[in-house]
């Protein structure tokens, strides 16, 4: 579809920014594989006022990367933004500013298509076809996951939360990670219960796992090191994000998240603090 069409079906016009979100996944519980070697999953998913930000603007069709984790990533057609705007079938110029680290479990790709598709206002039958996190980063809120990624339902209001996340500077294959695992059949998240505060969510959250983590760790020992990191510098709780390798702990406050992030800062590690994205609207 021309762009103009597109646009004006949608009340969305050109030059547009998004953002694209870090997504986090405060549990990630593997509860099954399917047939295709695809795995079930359980997950609370969140989002960090951190992330990538696309910029689009008059076609013709193609893809620029700056940021400081441009060098991580081509911008050649298999690049997740530009199937995002093939599969809406739509011409447009997108610049993609790179401001997460690539391949590190908290969103990336999956996170940069939704934002061209929100950014676009399209709304394409089968998302999960572009990335199986392609729908959570659609919703872009407070969720729980399930199925392949493509289930989700509301969940009770979160507390603020004061976050740290840190990137040991390493990526991971998250087909590997899966193929790491020695237990495919864990058991599912309890139910979610109201939260009064951070005290409750954490304590909640202390019940749930990331079952990536471990084969994670097996495939690139330096995760572990991130969450001791984590542990030592006052985090309530530390947890792997995705299929790693960024781990984030969750602190009493933002000040102490942003002492930690200080603390922590080391040559080839990505930290930095955060809190939640604002939650976008239900629809
Ligand atoms: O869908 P996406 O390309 O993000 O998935 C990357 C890989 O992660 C898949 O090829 C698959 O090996 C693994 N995966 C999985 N089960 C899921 C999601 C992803 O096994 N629910």
């Amino acid at each position: 579809m021309p762009t103009d069409d597109l646009l004006q079906a949608t009340g969305k016009a050109l030059p547009v920014t998004q953002a694209a979100p870090a997504k986090i996944n405060l549990t990630l519980h593997v509860t099954g594989r399917r047939d295709d070697g695809y795995h079930l999953l359980d997950s609370l998913v969140v989002f960090a006022d951190v992330g990538d930000v696309v910029h689009l603007s008059e076609g013709p069709l193609s893809l620029s990367i700056s940021g400081p984790f441009a060098a991580g990533l081509a911008a050649d057609a298999d690049n997740l933004c530009l199937r995002a705007a093939r599969l809406a079938g739509v011409e447009v110029a997108i610049a993609l500013e790179k401001n997460l680290p690539v391949a590190s479990g908290i969103g990336g790709g999956s996170a940069d298509a939704a934002a061209v598709l929100r950014a676009l206002g399209a709304n394409p039958a089968r998302p999960e076809s572009l990335g199986a996190d392609v729908p959570v980063c659609l919703a872009g809120r407070p969720v729980r996951m399930r199925g392949l990624g493509e289930i989700l339902d509301p969940v009770p209001t979160l507390p603020p939360l004061a976050l740290v996340l840190v990137n040991p500077g390493k990526g991971l294959s998250t087909p590997a990670v899966f193929r790491a695992m020695t237990r495919r059949d864990n058991p599912a998240m309890p139910d979610l219960p109201e939260f009064r505060d951070t005290a409750a969510l954490v304590d909640f959250l202390q019940t749930c796992r990331n079952d990536l983590e471990a084969p994670a760790i097996s495939l690139l020992p330096e995760i572990a090191t991130c969450l001791d990191a984590l542990r030592d510098s006052g985090a309530l709780l530390a947890r792997m994000s995705g299929s790693g390798a960024t781990c984030f702990g969750i602190f009493a406050d933002p000040a102490a998240a942003r002492a930690a992030a200080q603390a922590l800062a080391r040559p080839q590690w990505w930290v930095v603090a955060s809190g939640l994205a604002p939650a976008r609207p239900l629809g």
